[in-house]
């Protein structure tokens, strides 16, 4: 089996931080790097920007949930419900408690051997990364589209109705030809099935992914994916032939992305993450 030198191992979720993990990485040991970075928000953000207020919601949501349990049926069943519907709560707020270093853009250059790398990002991170990507780097780049047929209508804004994918390639690297996984956008509503499935708020859809990784890379090639969230990125490698290599620093997601792609057991039939 190909590996990139000792200390990391194909096709193995890491739970760590990957600014400290990508540190083990060899230079140049990585063909494409598929990731989908946390929102451009620290923690501790006031309840007046748009993600303090989500969070604000949430945790509003969770603790009137709390409340609500006293009076609740204390079944078996109820209680693998009340798990589950908490630590989805949970998981939501926790994923809004990130936010992104731009400084290991440095080291995923300095990972691939040429660069090759999707980037899931919201709006407002797209400027950043087209300066650091073309600006800087000289990278051609392809700005592909989730949209989303289902968005919460909105008052006086448009919907949130589109995800963004960046794409960056350096000039001379060629990608496969294949006509039926060029497409730039992919329409579906949100897919609420596999968030309920995986716990992940901003799973993505594995068809959009996989399309990109057959695009992209070959088999045997070796995908690093830094914010590992549910796996998504290892499910595809898994089922076209790619090796993979996935970091994620929140314990229950990293258990749930080992769960999905190594026994496909989906949070219905997996208690660990509520035996904590
Ligand atoms: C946007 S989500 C990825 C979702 C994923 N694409 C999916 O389909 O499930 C980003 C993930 O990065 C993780 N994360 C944030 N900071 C991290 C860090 N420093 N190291 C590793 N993972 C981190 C978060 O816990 C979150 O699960």
């Amino acid at each position: 089996m190909k590996e990139v030198k000792t200390m990391i191992e194909l096709d193995k979720i890491y739970n760590a931080d990957c600014y400290e993990k990508i540190k083990e990485i060899p230079d140049k040991s990585i063909d494409c790097i598929y990731t989908d970075i946390p929102y451009l928000y620290q923690t501790g953000g006031t309840s007046k920007t748009e993600m303090g207020s989500r969070r604000k919601k949430l945790n509003n949501e969770l603790h009137n949930f709390n409340l609500k349990l006293q009076h609740s049926d204390k079944s078996k069943y109820n209680s693998i419900r009340i798990d589950k519907y908490q630590a989805q709560k949970r998981l939501d707020i926790v994923s809004m408690d990130t936010g992104i270093d731009y400084a290991i853009l440095d080291d995923f250059c300095r990972v691939m051997k040429k660069t090759n790398i999707f980037i899931w990002c919201s709006k407002s991170q797209i400027l950043d990364l087209l300066k650091y990507f073309v600006e800087k780097k000289s990278c051609y780049f392809e700005l592909l589209v989730w949209a989303k047929t289902n968005a919460m209508p909105t008052n006086q804004c448009f919907l949130s109705d589109l995800e963004y994918c960046l794409y960056f390639r350096e000039p001379g690297l060629k990608i496969n030809n294949a006509y039926e996984l060029k497409s730039k956008w992919y329409e579906s509503g949100s897919n609420k099935k596999d968030k309920a499935k995986w716990l992940h708020p901003t799973i993505k859809p594995l068809k959009f992914v996989t399309n990109h990784i057959l695009l992209a890379t070959n088999p045997g090639d070796i995908v690093l994916d830094c914010f590992a969230g549910s796996g998504t990125t290892a499910v595809a490698c898994k089922n076209t032939g790619r090796h993979f290599i996935l970091i994620e620093k929140n314990k229950d997601f990293y258990k749930i992305a080992n769960d999905r792609v190594n026994n496909q057991v989906d949070c219905q039939g997996q208690y660990s993450m509520f035996a904590m």
